[in-house]
């Protein structure tokens, strides 16, 4: 089978961008399947670098359809900001469908992802701001406004107005800011709604031909397996399921279709936004990481929090998503360490976890039980097969095989597309 689901196994940055669009060459179809733009995905072509926030990372191969699916909210200022941009680099974008039953991300919803952060206080998630969380609580709620009902003037402003009757009262009772008004709103919306009109289409019978036809279909996940709604460290979670079964509800498809599952995973942990990091590190050998791997937001440009590699977490991924393989990414950022850590278990009150908790506090308590492995000090970026990497970082990819059960079927060592060494047949 040709359907590959392609996920983040930790807390998202793992470097999805740069694998979907390595293999997005030999991809007919590449389909974003939830989240929104709290995503950033880099891709790095040559010297030119592309940062992704809603539209697949497939978009730059002009012979590769593109698909945002129904679980995917969407923030039309910021898809045509991204399409303009793209337009503007001499990006063709023609081959971009939308979901008719995608969600919108309204005004409203930003305000609120702030104004309940703020509300917070120490306790807050470090959302992205984008209004992420409060549209698809819309969307559970059931009053959720759809990329359909954009087409409907009728439709879109009578759902508009029932949104704001009732989130106006929130805004100004509770948290005494001023409302929004529909008008205000309509008129905002009015010159995407007839440019959106030829992207918006039932894409789930797009994607089920596409696969039906033995095309190669790629799922673009975004976030990762710990940020995931019910399986993440929650509450610290996105509002989506990144998660290998989400990519079947979000691009409507049959869980039979699915051929492989790989899980982007990097060579070490990062995360951003606040919530329990077991392998975080606080020394000096955390802030190089964090220099060496650049490891700063692409969507708030917020330094994102590093530590080593953490077996329990991609174990728990493989398990979560069945993985089949893994895409071990920025293997070269420890080219200059001395020695690695990796973590293959956690020390919880003189008991030695080797699965995931569920309880936030637990895991809080958890101590990471590390090996240490010595490491190779040689420049890896220009390796291009796995023979060619100091035989110590063939070491430490193998003991990351062993230590999760899934082969590293891809791993990159570097951001362009060429530092890429491929173990098997991908699709
Ligand atoms: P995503 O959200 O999973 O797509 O990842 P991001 O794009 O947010 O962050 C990954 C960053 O690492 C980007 O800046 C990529 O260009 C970069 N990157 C990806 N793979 C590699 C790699 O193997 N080595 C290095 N040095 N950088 C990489
Ligand atoms: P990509 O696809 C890393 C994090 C936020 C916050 C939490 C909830 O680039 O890997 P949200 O705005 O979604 O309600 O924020 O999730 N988060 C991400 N962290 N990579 C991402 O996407 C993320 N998208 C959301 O930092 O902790
Ligand atoms: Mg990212």
């Amino acid at each position: 089978m040709s359907a590959v689901v392609l996920i983040g196994a930790q807390w998202g940055d793992e470097g999805k961008g740069k694998i979907t669009d390595y293999m997005a060459e030999k991809a007919d179809l590449v389909v974003r399947y939830q989240g929104g733009n709290n995503a950033g995905h880099t891709v790095v072509v040559g010297d030119e670098e592309y940062k992704l926030h809603l539209i697949p990372s497939g978009i730059l191969y002009p012979n590769t359809l593109c698909v945002i699916g129904n679980s995917v909210v969407v923030d039309i200022e910021i898809l045509f900001k991204e399409i303009d941009e793209l337009i503007r680099r001499g990006v063709d974008v023609s081959n971009l469908r939308i979901s008719d039953r995608a969600h919108v991300i309204m005004p409203y919803h930003r305000k609120l992802d702030e104004l309940q952060e703020e509300g917070k206080g120490a306790n807050k998630i470090g959302t992205t701001k984008r209004g992420i969380g409060p549209a698809y609580v819309d969307k559970s709620s059931r009053i959720g406004i759809r990329m359909i009902d954009l087409l409907d003037r009728e439709v879109f402003e009578r759902k508009l107005e029932a949104n704001l009757q009732e989130k106006n009262l929130l805004f100004t009772k509770v948290y005494g800011v001023e409302g929004f008004r529909t008008e205000d709103i309509v008129a905002q919306f009015e010159p995407y709604i007839e440019r959106i009109k030829p992207f918006i289409t039932d894409t789930s019978i797009v994607v089920n031909d596409s696969v039906d036809r033995g095309d190669n279909v790629l799922f673009e996940g975004a976030q990762g397996t710990l940020l995931d709604l019910d399986h993440g460290t929650y509450p610290f979670v996105t509002s989506s399921h990144p998660i290998a079964g989400g990519a079947c509800i979000g691009a409507g498809i049959g869980p039979t279709k699915i051929g492989k599952v790989y899980g982007v995973v990097k060579a070490y942990t990062t995360r951003v936004g606040a919530g329990p990091f077991p392998t975080e590190l606080f020394d000096a050998i955390g802030e190089r990481i964090r220099k060496e791997g650049h490891e700063f937001g692409t969507t708030t440009g917020r330094p994102r929090r590093c530590g080593w590699f953490d077996a329990v977490i991609v174990r728990y991924s493989v398990r979560m998503s069945g993985l089949t393989g893994i895409a071990l990414t920025k293997l070269d950022v420890l080219d200059k360490l001395e020695e690695i850590k990796i973590c293959h278990g956690y020390d919880y009150r003189g008991r030695i976890l080797k699965d995931f908790p569920a309880s936030l506090k637990a895991l809080e308590e958890c101590k990471p039980i590390y090996e240490v492995m010595d490491g190779w000090k040689e420049d890896t970026t220009q390796a291009r097969t796995f023979e060619e990497l100091p035989v110590n970082a063939q070491k430490y990819v193998r003991r990351i095989e062993e230590l999760t059960g899934v082969k590293a079927v891809i791993v990159a060592v570097g951001p362009k597309r060429d530092q890429t060494i491929v173990r098997e047949e991908l699709f």
